[in-house]
């Protein structure tokens, strides 16, 4: 039987090329937290399967009304896989049409992966950071440590940023990136993730996420008024140092539940809000210059989903991808 439907696919390579700006795909996360926050969203939990100790394979679908954006992430997270010369985070993206079903697109999602993590952090951050934050710490040089970098200064006026990674070669190859990228912020290395929490406004830590964490940061470390981004979960922060946050919240309340029942997140406290409720206006993003909040943000869907269908229009202007028939 023939057919004559298709769909676009866009490899690893077509969806950078696009290069979605961060003004953008942050504005998109908005829209889309908005609109859960409504509860106007179609959001299950992650569903997974593991086949080796440490790794996921995890289908992510999301149905955002206002975006017509549907679809599901099929992402795997093979820590080995660097050794082997192979990317860590892999996998692909399916995009369907809301009238009918049928798939459009299917697209790599490493770069939306990457992107969309820094933006939903800069989102976050939009409420519960100070306005004038100029000063960022980053712990953990990698992928996020990059996207999380430009997130941060698109939307505060970072003047400083301090690096610190367990690997020297890491922490060195970020600098020298992030110098010539941002020419007009000053990139400080430090030997100790102290020294970078301590000095920053906005700190965000990116290492590996660990079921069982051995967390460094210190109560007190965070200074007041700070906003901290836990992109690696509870791996960094010990309980006494969370415990300490007046605002912590998550981007999605039964995900961080779900978690917490396959042993995760042992002594996190229980979120104030999530993302969701405070950017709709039902909880209150900082009332005060000298509150610490946090983003503990756990990855959801609805970020790839929002912003998947902007990369598939500028894809089809581009005249980029190849149609494949269903
Ligand atoms: N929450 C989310 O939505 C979300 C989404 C994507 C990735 N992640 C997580 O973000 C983390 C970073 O991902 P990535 O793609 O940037 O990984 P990456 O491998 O590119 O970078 C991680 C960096 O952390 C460094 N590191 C390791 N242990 C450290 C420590 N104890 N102190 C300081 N630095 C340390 C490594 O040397 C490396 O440079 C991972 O844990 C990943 O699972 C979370």
């Amino acid at each position: 039987m023939t057919s004559n439907l298709h769909f676009l696919y866009l490899s690893r390579q077509d969806v950078e090329k696009v290069a979605l700006d961060l003004p953008t795909i942050i504005d998109l996360l908005e829209k889309a937290f908005r609109e859960k926050g409504e509860g106007k969203v179609e959001l299950p939990p992650k569903l997974g399967i593991h086949t080796l100790p440490n790794a996921f394979i995890h289908a992510m679908p999301a149905y955002i009304p206002s975006l017509y954006a549907a679809g599901v992430k099929w992402v795997s997270g093979y820590p080995d896989n660097p050794k082997k010369g192979l990317p860590y985070i892999s996998g692909l993206l399916i995009l369907n049409d809301e009238e009918t079903g049928l798939p459009y697109a299917v697209m790599d999602c490493t770069w939306i992966t990457a992107y969309r993590t820094g933006a939903a952090s800069a989102l976050s951050a939009k409420y519960l950071a100070r306005p004038d934050s100029k000063t960022l710490g980053i712990l953990g040089c990698g992928v996020q440590g990059r996207t999380h970098t430009e997130a941060m200064a698109t939307l505060f006026p970072i003047e400083r940023v301090y690096a610190y990674d367990i690997l020297p070669q890491a922490q060195e190859k970020f600098l020298a990136e992030m110098r010539q990228k941002f020419p007009t912020i000053e990139f400080i290395g430090v030997t100790n993730s102290q020294a970078a929490v301590t000095q920053s406004d906005i700190v965000v830590t990116a290492g590996p996420i660990l079921k069982n964490p051995t967390p460094t940061i210190e109560k007190d470390w965070l200074q007041p008024g700070a906003f901290a981004s836990a992109v690696d979960y509870d791996s960094y922060w010990k309980g006494e140092a969370l415990a300490q946050i007046d605002k912590f919240t998550t981007d999605d309340l039964a995900q961080m539940e779900y978690y917490r029942t396959i042993g995760y997140f042992k002594e996190t406290p229980q979120p104030y809000a999530d993302l969701g409720e405070i950017v709709a206006g039902k909880k209150a993003a900082r009332q005060s210059a000298t509150e610490r909040t946090m983003a503990m943000n756990l990855g959801l869907a609805l970020d790839d989903i929002a912003v998947a269908p902007t990369i598939f229009q500028r894809a089809k202007e581009m005249g980029l991808g190849v149609e494949l028939p269903l």
